[in-house]
């Protein structure tokens, strides 16, 4: 009888054990993760491990909204270099990095730690930052590694986005080569300067116009005092970056370089239709694109043609002009005199409504 007892007992207690271990947050350099096995943030909001994209057999490992039913992932690891079949393993190594093995125990993605850690383990936070860190140490600036340091298509609150010169990191955001190959493309978004920039293969695509402190000149309509999300630009002698944190925690909401749009969109979770609603995206129009209509020019969507040359310029080639080939841009009708005071007539003229001319050759005075 108490044989049977202590049989039940133990059993019970293996079950827990089993149920907890599932639904853990975390591993230790013991423990490994096989494809088929994930870890769950705390809160139940994120889930790391193994996934796949439509019929195809490739397997990833990433971050994803657990708590959605529409698989969105957040963050690859082996984005260019998936698995092929089931057998991949994930442990922390005897260098104490993080590695993804495939079939054939050879490295198919690594962390790459440059100091040795004593007992380093590997967690799911609840902001969908996987980090790596040591076991009785959980502080932030003493993380190993943090999943935050290399994003992929997708802002998560409290990521940043920008660089910090003390680490030689670069933070920057790179859609999706396409909807199913989660390979980083040339289509990023940084920050350059003092304000928001999307490249296309290096081009600039478009920039969110400089910050003054309190929003983005070029974006007029989001402003921090939307009601969905504060956001910032924080520069200092370590670190210039983006940054932005959700309003009411229990809104879902998440900023994504979309690579079939050629956009960046903020997206919100709607509980009630089961999808994501596009709540703003840029750039928004022709004219928000990065100079469409070439120098000393002005872009004004509903006019037609959209393009005009500021007050006292002209088109530098009218014939190119009047085929709507505008890259040229404009030219000054008289060349300036400011040289000769007594007889110029040269003057400033004010414009308004327009975006600051691009902060990239700037420098700032702090005080
Ligand atoms: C694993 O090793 C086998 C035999 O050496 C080789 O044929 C195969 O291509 C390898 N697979 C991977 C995924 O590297
Ligand atoms: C910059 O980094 C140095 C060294 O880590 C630190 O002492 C200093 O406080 C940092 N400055 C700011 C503004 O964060
Ligand atoms: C936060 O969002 C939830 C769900 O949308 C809503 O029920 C709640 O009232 C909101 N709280 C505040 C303070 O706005
Ligand atoms: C990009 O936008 C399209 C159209 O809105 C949407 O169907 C798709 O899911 C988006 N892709 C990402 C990565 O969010």
């Amino acid at each position: 009888m108490s044989v049977l007892i202590f049989v039940l007992i133990n059993a019970v207690l293996i079950l827990r054990f089993c149920a907890v271990s599932l639904a853990a947050d975390g591993i230790s350099s013991s423990q490994s993760i096989r494809d088929g096995r994930t870890l769950v943030s705390r809160n139940g909001m994120f889930e790391f491990g193994f996934f796949g994209l439509g019929n195809s057999k490739n397997r990833y490992v990433g971050i994803w909204y657990k708590k959605i039913p529409v698989q969105t992932v957040v963050w690859v690891a082996n984005g260019c270099n998936p698995i092929s079949d089931s057998s991949g393993l994930l442990m922390i190594n005897s260098i104490c990095n993080l590695v993804l093995l495939d079939r054939n125990k050879s490295i198919v993605w690594s962390t790459s730690l440059s100091k040795q850690a004593k007992k380093p383990m590997v967690q799911l936070l609840d902001s969908g930052n996987l980090v790596l860190r040591e076991e009785e140490n959980g502080s932030p600036e003493d993380y190993l590694w943090q999943s935050f340091d290399y994003p992929s298509d997708t802002l998560l609150p409290g990521m940043k986005i920008g660089w910090d010169l003390t680490k030689g990191l670069k933070w920057r955001l790179s859609a999706w080569k396409s909807w199913d190959d989660p390979c980083s493309s040339d289509f990023t978004f940084g920050i350059e300067s003092r304000e928001g920039y999307i490249r296309e293969r290096g081009e600039v695509y478009y920039r969110t116009g400089t910050w003054n402190g309190f929003g983005l000149s070029g974006s007029p309509d989001l402003k921090p005092d939307n009601l969905i999300y504060d956001y910032e630009i924080v520069s200092n002698a370590n670190q210039t970056y983006y940054m932005y944190n959700l309003k009411n925690s229990s809104v879902i909401s998440r900023v994504v370089l979309n690579q079939t749009t050629r956009t960046r969109q903020r997206l919100v979770w709607m509980e009630r239709s089961k999808s994501w609603k596009v709540f703003a995206f840029v750039p928004r129009d022709f004219c928000d694109n990065y100079g469409r209509c070439g120098a000393n020019s002005n872009c004004v969507i509903n006019e037609n043609p959209v393009c005009r040359c500021l007050r006292g310029f002209k088109p530098k080639s009218q014939e190119n002009w009047n085929l709507r080939e505008w890259s040229e841009g404009c030219v000054r009708n008289n060349p300036l005199s400011c040289h000769d005071k007594d007889k110029s007539d040269d003057d400033f003229v004010k414009f308004v409504g327009l975006k600051l001319p691009d902060t990239r050759n700037i420098w700032v005075n702090e005080s």
